[in-house]
């Protein structure tokens, strides 16, 4: 049966997506860096981003059991050694070590994007579908050039690109 809770809506970002990303925060990703998706789904965009990237680390968390098992299948065919699956509640986490967090957040409860946020520790670069207000973030965000993603719809993948919002949490 489909596992389902609030925030579990699937959506993921398309390997062109993940290029221009990548080029979009370039001088952040050729640097060695921490990176964590949180809801990281089947795992493409954390497996890319240890090809892709300078990561020395890659932690991909994601609730849905049957998604985490799909990145682990993906993660033994793909030939890196940094990248970590871990099968849990990004409430969870300890964010503590981030460089850089993509929060794939559109459909996930405000009350968990707003802890969350009180995770990210400073200096981090977050990314975000969806903008986590508060005194310290507001009007603080600036916006990407559109990035695409796919999500699921009566069953077929619908293509959509939107801007990311990225903060630097304040030092
Ligand atoms: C929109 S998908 C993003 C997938 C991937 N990050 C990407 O951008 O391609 C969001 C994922 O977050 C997961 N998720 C939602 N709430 C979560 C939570 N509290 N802890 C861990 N994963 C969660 C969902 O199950 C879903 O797979």
């Amino acid at each position: 049966m489909e596992q389902l809770f609030h925030g579990s809506r699937y959506g993921e970002i398309t390997n062109k997506g993940t290029k221009k990303l990548i080029q979009t925060f370039k001088t952040y990703f050729s640097k060695p860096h921490i990176f964590y998706d949180l809801g990281s789904g089947k795992g493409d965009l954390s497996i890319n981003i240890a090809k892709l990237t300078n990561a020395s680390k890659v932690y991909g968390i994601e609730l849905h059991e049957e998604r985490y098992n799909i990145s682990i299948k993906k993660l033994k065919k793909a030939d890196v050694d940094n990248v970590f699956f871990i099968n849990k509640n990004i409430l969870d986490l300890d964010l503590s070590n981030a460089d850089i967090v993509y929060f794939s957040n559109e459909a996930i409860p405000k009350n968990v994007s707003h802890k969350i946020w009180d995770k990210i520790p400073k200096g981090c670069l977050f990314i975000c579908g969806r903008r986590i207000k508060n005194s310290e973030t507001r009007k603080k965000y600036k916006w990407t050039e559109p990035i695409e993603k796919k999500c699921i719809s009566n069953e077929k993948w619908i293509y959509f690109s939107k801007s990311q919002k990225y903060i630097i949490k304040e030092e």
